[in-house]
């Protein structure tokens, strides 16, 4: 039997879920339009929508939280954090924001102009719609390997530096203003990127004078995977290999929902003292002053635990085992997943578990729907609904290359036994794949339709 390493933590508060009965879930289907953001959280059993803000927070965050300075400038609160950061980051400055996406929308806004380009792995979605909000263009330059879900890469979210070297010959240095790289890949299976691979990535950045920016999310759990696959790694620790991470870039932004284990919060770091202080306006307009971005004194202090937390090796040795273990599960039962599974999330290859529902139907959304018909489980679309658009010159629809639906385990709050039971409603939806169908869409909006997007089944 495969040995999988318990929780490194017991249960000391909980929180009461409940299965509503089928009806129930059928009308709140409808009334959400099938849509999974409009569900009330009552309504759902397992909610694997994300593991963003939804991690449960350590005893030592909670007393860190009691010790919170809310002073509005210079609290004590922010002289921790940024001694944290300091310390695992490197970079010479950073500031607050209240999440990950308003740190990106700094950066957009400061440094990028119309139709210049921003290339990445592959840019999440909050990235990508940042860029395009600025009439700029998100470039995803992932190796080859990363749209085969059945490619066993170690390192499947690295990025394909031919492909970033022709890009920047096509399209002119002068052209991007900044570089990405997101660590783990979320929207391509939350996979990790090689230190090799971040090393050549900078150095073709750096002899471009392209400055570097890595979306540091889930960084933690790519450092363990670095420490467990890449040649070299396995004796240093997970904080000297973030360390040497960050030593490439530029700066990050961060959203601090997952691998700082908060509910909320982010930052955006960076080297250079000119973007410090122009970011530090926009900040002060936007977010709130230097020393809190948005947030309260006590979450400064909860993400600054939070952040060491999330590199403890012991904890992620267990977190990356938990995601396995769901992985292994639906692999006895033949649901086609990305393999190997990513850090925070399985991902389910729905058009190859639906190939009777086309691409322009949704496959990877209906599975979502039957997911939480079948079993109040909550999961969320990475696919057409999300990433679908109108190519500009032809007003053809260009469709992702991968229909996913990702099943996102939050930080440390379900037991194994809620897994088995996400794994029992595959085999129910499995028996009878085929009479599952497609939906149409009957209202989106133009930017991030599928938070707000509504559907009918056809
Ligand atoms: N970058 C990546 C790779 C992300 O996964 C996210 C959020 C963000 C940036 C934006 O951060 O939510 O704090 O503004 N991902 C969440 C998810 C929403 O469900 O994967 P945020």
């Amino acid at each position: 039997m495969p040995f999988h390493p318990p929780e490194p933590f017991r249960i000391k508060m909980v929180e009461p879920i409940e299965l509503i009965g089928k009806e129930d879930r059928r009308s709140a289907l409808t009334r959400s339009g099938y849509n999974l953001f409009g569900l009330q959280a009552a309504e759902i059993f397992i909610d694997l929508l994300t593991d963003s803000g939804t991690g449960a927070m350590s005893q030592e965050q909670w007393s860190a939280i009691m010790l919170g300075d809310e002073s509005y400038a210079g609290s004590r609160s922010y002289g921790r954090l940024a001694e944290t950061i300091s310390q695992i980051f490197g970079f010479r400055h950073f500031l607050p924001t209240h999440q990950g996406r308003a740190a990106e929308n700094i950066l957009c806004a400061l440094l990028l102009a119309e139709n210049q380009s921003i290339p990445s792995n592959t840019h999440f979605d909050t990235t990508d719609a940042n860029i395009r909000a600025q009439n700029g263009v998100p470039v995803n330059l992932v190796i080859d390997a990363a749209y085969d879900p059945k490619e066993k890469h170690p390192f499947k979210g690295n990025m394909d530096l031919n492909k970033l070297e022709n890009f920047i010959a096509q399209t002119g240095a002068d052209n991007i203003p900044f570089g990405m790289l997101t660590i783990t890949n979320n929207a391509g299976g939350g996979q990790p990127v090689s230190l090799e691979n971040i090393r050549s990535v900078s150095a073709i950045y750096k002899a471009n004078n392209i400055p570097f920016f890595i979306d540091a999310c889930r960084y933690a759990e790519n450092t363990y995977f670095i420490k467990l696959r890449e040649p070299g790694y396995g004796d240093k620790s997970t904080f000297e290999i973030a360390r040497e991470i960050f030593s490439h870039a530029d700066g990050a932004t961060m959203s601090a929902k997952k691998d700082a284990h908060v509910n909320i919060g982010g930052f955006i770091a960076m080297n250079d003292p000119e973007l410090y202080q122009l970011a530090g306006n926009e900040l002060i307009l936007r977010e709130g002053f230097l020393t809190y971005g948005g947030l309260a004194g006590r979450d400064l202090d909860a993400i600054a635990v939070g952040l060491k937390e999330g590199l403890d090796e012991r904890y992620l040795a267990y977190r990356l085992e938990q995601t396995s273990y769901l992985a292994e599960k639906l692999s006895e039962i033949d649901i086609p997943i990305v393999l190997p599974p990513g850090g925070h999330a399985v991902y389910v290859d729905a058009k190859s578990f639906l190939p009777h529902i086309p691409q322009s139907e949704f496959p990877a959304h209906a599975l979502c729907v039957a997911l939480y018909l079948e079993g109040g489980i909550r999961s969320i679309e990475i696919g057409s609904v999300m990433f679908a658009h109108t190519d500009p010159n032809t007003g053809n629809t260009i469709y992702p290359q991968l229909e996913l639906v990702r099943l996102a385990i939050p930080r440390r709050v379900y037991t194994q036994s809620h897994l088995d039971y996400v794994a029992s409603i595959f085999v129910n939806i499995a028996a009878k794949k085929d009479s599952l169908r497609g939906l149409k869409i009957s209202y989106a909006p133009e930017l991030l339709r599928h938070f707000t997007a509504r559907f009918e089944p056809l």
